[in-house]
C-alpha cells in the first residue's frame, strides 16, 4: 500500500520533527527534501558545478556534517532557484512518495508539485521570530556560534527566495491543512499532525 504525506513549509517551521514524529507514528519512511538540497548547496560552496552535484548526488552525501550549518542553508536557497537543478532532483523524491508502506516528504513543493496527489497535505508555518528562534537554540545547542539577529535575517532571505523564485515556488497547496506552530509546543503540533492523518486513513 502507498500512502503520502506532503509537509510544506518555511525555514525552520517544525517541518523536519513534524515530520519525523509522523513517520514514526505510523511506521513508514521520511524523506527530508531539504536535505537534498543542502547537500548539493554543500558541494557548490566547494566549488561544484550545481548541475552536475545534483546529477551525481549518492545516498552518502546526505550525510555530510555540515549540512545543517547557516552557510549551507543559504547555499541550499540559491541552488533550489535553478530550473535544472529541481528537474534532476525530482525523480528520486516522486519515487519515494510512492514507495510501498507510506511515506513523509518535508520540503517546499511537496503538495503542489513533486506529488499533488498526496493523500494528506500539511503546510507547517510560524511567526518568523518564532522560527528564528528555535533556529537559533538548535544551532547554538549544535556548538554554532551565532547571533539571534543573524538566524532572523537568513530565515527571512531564504523565505522571500523560495517564495518568489519562478520554478516551484514555496506555497501552500489549495487542498492543504494550515498548522500554525506559533504557540503550539512540538509535542502539541504533532499530535495535531498525527490526528489530521489518522482522520484521513480512516475515511
Ligand atoms: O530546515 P529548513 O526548513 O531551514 O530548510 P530545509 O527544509 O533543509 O531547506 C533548505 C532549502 O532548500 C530551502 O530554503 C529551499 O530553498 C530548499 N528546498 C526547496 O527548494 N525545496 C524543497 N522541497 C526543500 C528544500
Amino acid at each position: 500500500m502507498s500512502f503520502t504525506i506532503a509537509i510544506d513549509g518555511p525555514a525552520a517551521a517544525g517541518k523536519g520533527t513534524i515530520s519525523k514524529a509522523v513517520a514514526a507514528h505510523f511506521a513508514m519512511a521520511h524523506l527530508d527534501t531539504g536535505l537534498l538540497y543542502r547537500a548539493v548547496g554543500a558541494q557548490m560552496l566547494q566549488g561544484a558545478d550545481p548541475l552536475v552535484a545534483a546529477q551525481s548526488l549518492r545516498p552518502e552525501d546526505l550525510d555530510a556534517a555540515n549540512l545543517r550549518s547557516p552557510e549551507v542553508a543559504l547555499a541550499a536557497s540559491q541552488v533550489a532557484v535553478m530550473a535544472e537543478v529541481r528537474a534532476e532532483l525530482l525523480a528520486f523524491q516522486r519515487g519515494f512518495a510512492r514507495r510501498e508502506g507510506g511515506a513523509v516528504l518535508d520540503g517546499r513543493d511537496i503538495g503542489t508539485v513533486i506529488f499533488p496527489k498526496a493523500e494528506v497535505k500539511l503546510f507547517v508555518t510560524a511567526s518568523a521570530e518564532v522560527r528564528a528562534r528555535r533556529r537559533h537554540q538548535e544551532l547554538v545547542a549544535d556548538g554554532t556560534q551565532i547571533d539571534f539577529d543573524q538566524v532572523l535575517a537568513d530565515v527571512t532571505t531564504r523565505d522571500a527566495r523560495d517564495a518568489e523564485r519562478a520554478e516551484s515556488p514555496m506555497i501552500a497547496a489549495v487542498d492543504a491543512v494550515m498548522i500554525d506552530t506559533s504557540n503550539l509546543t512540538i509535542n502539541a503540533a504533532i499530535a495535531v499532525a498525527v490526528s489530521i492523518v489518522q482522520e484521513e486513513i480512516i475515511s
